[in-house]
């Protein structure tokens, strides 16, 4: 028993006196290791007589352990000081500086897209998604364009050998929508649309909408200003004035182009509206009765309007970014602009 103690003694000391990391192992081998001094006292527990078996065992184990538990805190010690070394010998170092690494940031058209839905969201739309590989069907004939009529020359688009075709608009979705939930229905359905383009600073041949429809009996043109009067508020932040024109498409009637005052310089004229102080924003109408039969809907007993807003547009318009093709480039430099504002 006395020679345990002064092993355990020794071994103490000897830990105390490791001056690197390295010394550890000299000690594990010397104490703890296969031949080390206390496993040998262990394998000597056998050889003695039986009544001292037992004390003896778990005095060595004792000291086994703690001699474990004291190296592995002497380990840690290390490890903190190879640290702190490292921080004394970088003298510049200044934990005060501001990190230099690059903080992400939402595309524009995600900015944009966000604060449309949540202002939809709020006003009970629900949020659908459309698919961007459509029959002919649902793109074309289902929203009143049938085979060979003009109105397909606006929207030429890219076909697939299986006759599908990348959706041209988010009216794609209209048919699919009113089939799946009838009327009423208030929903709006954000997507990525393509179209055969000449491509300039204002024409991509991929970009994106939001589509909104809202069916019921008795919606009028006045819910249509209403809405679209509180979501462009609420994008601009400040009280946008609408005037509707007169325009066409095949899938609403009345149809019209929607202006809206110009948030820039509020009407009085500047470079953005190019000094008329309207700024055409986004094609609405009511939802031609056609259109409403062909996704299951009676058009002599509920209307709607509908809507497509291009808010790659919109998203130019905000962040002043006058090169549309900007926005599919992943350039970060530029794109990110938006964000931090
Ligand atoms: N789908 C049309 C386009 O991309 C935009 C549009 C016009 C959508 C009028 C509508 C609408 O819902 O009522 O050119």
């Amino acid at each position: 028993m006395k020679e345990l103690e002064e092993i355990f003694l020794k071994a103490k000391k000897d830990l105390e006196e490791t001056k690197i990391f390295q010394d550890l192992s000299t000690f594990y081998v010397n104490y703890l290791g296969k031949t080390g001094k206390v496993t040998e006292l262990m394998k000597k527990v056998k050889d003695l007589p039986n009544e001292e078996k037992r004390t003896f065992g778990q005095t060595v184990n004792k000291i086994k352990q703690d001699l474990q538990s004291l190296m592995e805190e002497r380990e840690k010690e290390f490890a903190k000081q190879k640290i702190l070394n490292k921080i004394n010998k970088t003298k510049d170092l200044d934990l005060t500086v501001p990190s230099s690494c690059p903080h992400g940031s939402l595309h524009p058209i995600s900015i944009i897209q966000n604060e449309v839905i949540d202002i939809f969201l709020s006003m009970g739309f629900t949020v659908e998604d459309g698919n961007e590989i459509e029959t002919e069907y649902n793109n074309f004939e289902a929203v009143n364009v049938p085979k060979n009529h003009p109105a397909r020359d606006m929207q030429d688009t890219f076909y697939l050998d299986n006759g599908q075709v990348l959706k041209t608009h988010t009216s794609a979705a209209q048919n699919r929508i009113m089939r799946k939930y009838g009327a009423p229905l208030k929903a709006i359905f954000p997507g990525r649309c393509f179209r055969n383009e000449e491509l300039d600073a204002s024409h991509e041949n991929t970009f994106f909408q939001i589509e909104g429809m809202m069916i019921d009996k008795d919606v009028s043109v006045a819910n249509l200003i209403y809405f679209m009067k509180e979501m462009l508020t609420h994008v601009f932040k400040k009280e946008i004035n609408v005037r509707l024109r007169p325009g066409f498409f095949p899938f609403v009637e009345p149809g019209f182009e929607l202006d809206i005052s110009c948030p820039y310089c509020d009407g009085k004229g500047c470079r953005v509206c190019k000094h008329g102080g309207w700024i055409e924003l986004c094609p609405c109408g009511m939802i031609h009765p056609n259109v409403l039969r062909m996704g299951g809907i009676d058009p002599d007993k509920c209307q709607g309007f509908a809507f497509g807003l291009g808010f790659s547009r919109l998203a130019m318009m905000t962040y002043d970014i006058t090169e549309i093709r900007l926005l599919n480039s992943g350039n970060i430099k530029a794109l990110s602009q938006a964000g931090i504002k």
